[in-house]
């Protein structure tokens, strides 16, 4: 099913796009919404994975290393109108889960601005970042940053930093 993500009167240029299970990846998703705006959208998979933690590690690991691509719920229907679009992650087996490499493969994300950025759990960015940059070809990547789980939970001075280098703030790229 697509769906559009906002008809506001004001043109919108910035998408946060994120998938999350536990919740880490989302609240660093809405921290980046306050500081710069824009729309969030959810990426959820079709099949939910296992709710224990031991099963979805044996699934996502199989779908991994076939580099699989689940069905997601919803896709964006009207990509176009974004110029800027955050792409996050928490790291899974050192990489994207699953769900992000199918957002990455169904929508046209040539000549956007993509920004990624991600959460782990002890094992740092890896190739998390690099596997989004890899898998937006067509795009231009900026830095991304990745924040230990529970770092994501309250206002981070980290995601402040970030953006301000990357100077995004109000919608524009400045
Ligand atoms: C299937 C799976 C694999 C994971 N693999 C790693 C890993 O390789 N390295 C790491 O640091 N954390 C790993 N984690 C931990 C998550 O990256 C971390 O808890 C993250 O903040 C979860 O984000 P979320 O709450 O948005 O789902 C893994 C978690 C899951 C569920």
């Amino acid at each position: 099913m697509n769906i559009k993500i906002s008809d506001t009167e004001k043109q919108q240029t910035i998408l946060i796009t994120y998938y999350t299970r536990t919740g880490n990846t989302e609240k660093f998703a809405d921290q980046i919404k306050q500081l710069v705006g824009g729309d969030l959208f959810r990426i959820e998979e079709v099949d939910k994975y296992p709710p224990s933690y031991q099963d979805v590690l044996k699934v996502s690991k199989v779908e991994i290393q076939n580099q699989y691509k689940p069905p997601i719920r919803r896709s964006v229907e009207n990509i176009d109108q974004y110029d800027i679009i955050f792409v996050g992650t928490p790291n899974w087996y050192g990489t994207i889960a699953p769900p992000v490499l199918t957002f990455l493969s169904i929508h046209d994300l040539t000549n956007k601005t993509i920004i990624p950025f991600a959460t782990h759990g002890g094992g740092g960015e890896q190739r998390c970042l690099s596997d989004i940059s890899k898998n937006s070809s067509q795009s231009k990547v900026l830095d991304g940053i990745v924040l230990y789980g529970s770092q994501a939970e309250s206002f981070n001075n980290k995601i402040f930093e970030w953006l301000k280098e990357l100077q995004i703030f109000d919608n524009t790229l400045i």
